[in-house]
């Protein structure tokens, strides 16, 4: 039997990023746990508006996203606890800059993604950014012989909110497009 919790959302774990911004020339950082894939070449990420960090990415229509590793955990909850607007959380993260302008990117992140904004769809209280990946900064070590990403050696963080928890993935267990084939027999 299940049970109803009514409306809940429900869509754990994601994965952390820190979201680079720069907000009147000084870099700031944000934990974004709330995220997604529009289509196959967009994402979204649904940042309150209450948040220090909006601010830059309207100014610059420009951001990073960064996916972070098991090792940086501190340093990602941290940026997720403290607003830029009190705090200068500049020196968190060693950084480099790629093409655009606003959106630092993170030294010891196994990916870096510098990222345009091309929408967003506002909501009362938040600023839902539609972000189209420019650029992707991928460390050496956690790409695979084919030259894809192994996300088994990016080690990402995941989230949940309902238990304020932080996860990480587990072992592969099967093939896409190729388990189903087992239900045909
Ligand atoms: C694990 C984690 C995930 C978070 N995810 C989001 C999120 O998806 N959207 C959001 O608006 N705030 C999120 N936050 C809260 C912001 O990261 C936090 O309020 C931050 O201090 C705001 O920084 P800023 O004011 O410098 O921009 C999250 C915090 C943590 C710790």
């Amino acid at each position: 039997m299940h049970k109803n919790l009514g409306a809940t959302v429900a869509l754990y774990p994601t994965p952390v990023t820190i979201v680079g911004t720069e907000i009147d020339n000084r870099v700031n950082w944000i934990n974004i746990a709330h995220i997604g894939i529009v289509g196959v070449d967009k994402m979204l990420i649904s940042m309150n508006k209450v948040h220090y960090s909006n601010e830059g990415i309207k100014q610059n229509k420009t951001l990073s996203i960064n996916i972070i590793s098991e090792e940086m955990l501190i340093e990602a909850d941290y940026v997720g606890m403290v607003s830029g607007a009190r705090v200068n959380k500049e020196k968190v993260f060693r950084y480099f800059t790629g093409e655009l302008k606003g959106a630092p990117l993170i030294e010891n992140a196994p990916i870096c993604m510098e990222c345009e904004v091309v929408d967003n769809y506002e909501t009362k209280t938040h600023d839902n950014f539609i972000v189209k990946p420019i650029n992707t900064y991928v460390k050496q070590e956690v790409l695979n012989e084919k030259g894809q990403i192994d996300y088994t050696k990016v080690k990402p963080v995941l989230f949940e909110m309902p238990n304020r928890q932080y996860l990480s993935v587990g072992e592969v267990i099967g093939r896409c497009w190729k388990e189903g084939e087992k239900y045909k027999k």
